[in-house]
C-alpha cells in the first residue's frame, strides 16, 4: 500500500480525491517537484523546495507550508513508502473554484505528496547510451517554472516515444535549450558545454550538481548558449535530471553521436555522480 499525503491527510493512494472543480484538473493551475530520494534520505532537498517557491512565486500562489513543515511531510511519506529509493512527486494547485480563468477570491491550495519507487537508470543505457530525436521548442515563456500545464512536454516527448527514442531535445531560435523532461549538456572539442539559465529552460537540480562536480573533477566547462549545429558536431550528448542521473546521447536524429558509444568524459562524469551520491548517502558530503 502506498501512502500519500494529500491537504492535511496521510492516506492511501486508493482512497486519495481532489474535487473535480480543483483548478489543477480544469486548468493546469499547479506547479510541483521531484525529488529523488536515496536509501531514504532527500537529495539536494532544499534547492528543490527553493525551486518549489520560485515556481509559486511565479505563479502568484502563496507557499502552503514553510521549508521545515515539507520536510516533515516529506520524511514521513519517504518513511512510509516500501522502497529506499525513491522519487518523491509533489504538487501544488491552486485549488477548486468556479470555472473561470481568474483567480478565486478564496483560494484553498491542493498539496498532494507521492512516493514513487526511483529505480536505477538500466545498465545498458548507461552501457551504450540512448538515442534522441530533436524538435522545435513550441513551449512557453516561462519554462523555468515547473508548472503542471506540461501538455506541450507531453507532446514533445511523445515524438521520441514514437520514434524509439529516450528523449526529444529541444531547439528554440536556433539554439539547444534541453530535454521535454531533462536538462542537457554537449562535448565540443574536449570543452563540457551547457546553455545558461534563462525563463526558456527549467533550472535543473542535476545541472547544478553536474556543473559542481565538472568543477570538482577539474574538467574544462562553459556555461554559455549552444547553436544547434554545435550539438549536431558534438562529441558527446548528456541528459541529466532527477531520476536520469547522467545518461549519454549516442544517437541524434538515426546520426551517430561521436564513436556512437557513451564518450570518455560521460564515463568519467558518471562515476563522480555514483561516488558522489553514495557520500551523501552515507553523510560525508552535504546533499
Ligand atoms: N523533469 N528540464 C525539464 C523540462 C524537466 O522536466 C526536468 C526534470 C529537468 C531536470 O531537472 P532536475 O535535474 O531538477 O530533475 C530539466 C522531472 C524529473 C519530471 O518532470 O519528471
Amino acid at each position: 500500500m502506498t501512502t500519500v499525503y494529500l491537504n492535511g491527510a496521510f492516506l492511501p493512494l486508493e482512497e486519495a480525491r481532489v474535487p473535480v472543480m480543483d483548478r489543477g484538473f480544469l486548468f493546469g493551475d499547479g506547479v510541483y517537484e521531484v525529488i529523488p530520494v536515496y536509501d531514504r534520505q532527500p537529495f539536494r532537498l532544499h534547492a528543490h523546495l527553493q525551486r518549489l517557491q520560485a515556481s509559486l512565486d511565479g505563479i502568484r500562489l502563496a507557499n502552503p507550508h514553510s521549508p521545515g513543515a515539507w520536510q516533515s511531510l516529506i520524511d514521513r511519506i519517504i518513511a512510509a513508502a516500501e522502497w529506499k529509493d525513491q522519487g518523491i512527486y509533489l504538487q501544488v494547485t491552486r485549488g477548486p473554484g468556479p470555472r473561470d480563468h481568474a483567480f478565486p477570491e478564496t483560494i484553498n491550495p491542493t498539496v498532494f505528496i507521492l512516493p514513487l519507487p526511483l529505480p536505477e537508470p538500466p545498465a545498458a543505457a548507461v552501457e551504450h547510451g540512448v538515442s534522441a530525436i530533436t524538435a522545435e521548442d513550441n513551449r512557453w515563456l516561462r519554462c523555468d517554472l515547473k508548472v503542471t500545464s506540461l501538455l506541450p512536454n507531453v507532446l514533445l516527448r511523445q515524438l521520441s516515444v514514437d520514434a524509439d527514442c529516450a528523449e526529444t531535445l529541444l531547439i528554440r531560435d536556433g539554439q539547444l535549450q534541453e530535454g521535454s523532461a531533462s536538462s542537457v549538456f554537449i562535448v565540443l572539442d574536449g570543452l563540457l558545454l551547457v546553455p545558461p539559465k534563462s525563463n526558456l529552460i527549467l533550472p535543473g537540480i542535476t545541472y547544478d550538481v553536474v556543473l559542481e562536480l565538472a568543477a570538482a573533477e577539474g574538467m574544462r566547462h562553459a556555461v554559455r548558449p549552444v547553436a544547434e549545429a554545435e550539438l549536431r558536431r558534438a562529441e558527446e550528448i548528456w541528459l541529466t535530471s532527477s531520476t536520469k542521473e547522467v545518461m549519454a546521447v549516442t544517437r541524434l536524429d538515426g546520426q551517430p553521436v561521436g564513436s556512437g558509444q557513451p564518450g570518455v568524459l560521460f564515463r568519467r562524469m558518471h562515476a563522480r555522480y555514483q561516488t558522489f551520491k553514495h557520500r551523501v548517502m552515507r553523510g560525508k558530503s552535504a546533499p
